[in-house]
């Protein structure tokens, strides 16, 4: 029990506790949290998800409720900060939509900048700033000028989508180049439905499905003002994977028809307005296994098909967020028992099925965090593996003609889920030997880890 005096020292301190502001990347708000909900200078409290809201760099535009909104019942949001406040040129919205140009037939990298994300650059920024040592944060820096996507992970942040095609706009107008803007359609309702570290906004019990059409609809209103942008989506990381193998679980059982209906769906839409779509199909260590390719393949060409079979939906996007190599020099020991040790093998095995099935599918694959192998104790650990490091750079010089690019979907630094065991969105692996800790909630910044990516980046940055 405590004494008396010490509990009129804990009354007499709380006030000044609780005036502290939260530091440059501390938690500020979101489902559960009852800390301080100011930041320090130059940081806004801005609210990334419903458990979450961080201080990011850059002024505040609008303050951020001291609320804990209720996972299950979202909102619109129309007073929030959507991330760190960058300056974005702009150009006048196109006043009539006239229709999406034809499909090419090719390559959509082909011929086109790829625009980098003001967002992720902010992030790097400063992170970036608060790294001493001199060749340390140069390195840091130069990640910013490496192409990333932009993640739309919420409804509230549609309208940012606008804001970076009008900026897009202006510099394609500027420059003379045709630029290429790279999105993640990410907010499927029981969101990672056989996880918990990315459990989204969205609950299929309470109009989820109808949130999420409004979601894409809101997505595509903003395409529609930027007919000169042309655009590449990732389509719903984890969803589709999870219905080939997780339907043990009853979350994902229970989403099986609001996920297909979901990515159908978005497919349709973004096809409507010229966006070339990679749906999201896992990795070599999830699909690639001899067992799962052939359902998977049936799985991905009847989606396909059910989509109209658009040619603007030209493939499968692979190993985002996760670690595999494009090609192994000699395979990760943790691979062991599956032929398609890499991410090549995995397309070449999987191309082919697919095709068989009706789906002429062609492959972008997420590098950005493969840098380094041999790291995971397990193949399935996905949640901030330690020794990670920034990997090969975007290209479409890919050495393969089935795949159209290499790109780095997963903002490295972002964090993949937090450590903190008594959080709602507590993982298991995210408190496992090989993932870094503390890690704070998934889609945050982790500053530690964004350090490990630069330290041990191969190529070196
Ligand atoms: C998180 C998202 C985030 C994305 C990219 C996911 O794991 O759930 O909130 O936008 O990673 O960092």
């Amino acid at each position: 029990m405590l004494r008396t005096s010490t509990l009129s020292a804990l009354v007499f301190l709380l006030p000044v506790l609780t005036r502290a502001a939260q530091p440059l990347y501390g938690q500020c708000g979101g489902v559960g949290y009852s800390g301080d909900t100011t930041c320090v200078s130059g940081a806004t409290c801005t609210v990334l998800n419903t458990y979450f809201s961080q201080c990011l760099p850059g002024a505040a535009t609008s303050t951020v409720p001291n609320t804990t909104p209720n996972p299950t019942t979202p909102t619109t949001p129309t007073t929030v900060t959507q991330g760190p406040t960058t300056t974005l040129s702009t150009v006048a919205p196109n006043p009539t939509w006239t229709g999406a140009p034809p499909a090419v037939s090719g390559n959509p990298y082909t011929g086109y900048t790829v625009y980098l994300s003001p967002y992720y650059a902010a992030e790097v920024d400063a992170a970036a700033a608060l790294i001493s040592d001199p060749t340390l944060k140069a390195k840091a820096l130069k990640v910013k000028d490496i192409p990333t996507f932009t993640w739309f992970d919420v409804i509230a942040k549609t309208p940012d989508l606008g804001k970076y095609l009008a900026d897009a706009s202006a510099k394609a107008q500027a420059s003379g180049q045709k630029y290429l803007v790279q999105i993640v359609v990410y907010d499927l309702p029981d969101r990672d439905c056989a996880a918990y570290a990315s459990n989204g906004e969205f609950a299929i019990a309470n109009g989820g499905e109808a949130n999420y059409k409004r979601y894409v609809d809101q997505l595509v209103a903003e395409i529609k003002k930027y007919p000169d942008i042309r655009i590449v989506a990732v389509i719903e990381p984890d969803s589709l994977a999870n219905l080939v193998t997780n339907l043990n679980v009853s979350k994902c059982s229970g989403a099986q028809n609001a996920y297909k209906n979901g990515v159908i769906y978005a497919l349709e839409q973004m096809s409507s307005v010229g966006v070339y779509s990679y749906v999201d199909a896992g990795h070599a260590g999830w699909l690639g296994w001899p067992a799962n390719l052939t359902p998977a393949a049936k799985l991905f060409a009847d989606i396909y098909k059910a989509a109209g079979s658009s040619p603007f939906i030209k493939g499968l996007a692979t190993n985002v967020a996760n670690y595999n190599a494009l090609s192994a020099s000699s395979p990760d020991p943790v691979t062991q028992g599956n032929q398609n040790t890499d991410e090549l093998k995995f397309i070449n095995a999987f191309a082919p099925a697919l095709r068989s099935n009706g789906f002429p599918a062609q492959f972008i694959v997420d590098q950005g965090r493969s840098g380094r192998q041999n790291i995971r104790d397990q193949w399935g650990d996905w949640c901030n593996v330690k020794g990670a490091g920034f990997g090969m750079h975007p290209t479409t010089n890919t050495g393969s003609s089935l795949i159209d690019a290499i790109v780095w979907v997963k903002p490295g630094g972002e964090c993949d889920g937090t450590s903190d065991t008594s959080a709602p969105r507590y993982d298991t692996h995210c408190g496992l030997a090989d993932a870094h800790k503390p890690a704070p909630e998934a889609g945050t910044w982790f500053q530690d880890y964004f350090v490990e990516l630069v330290r041990n980046a191969n190529p070196a940055l």
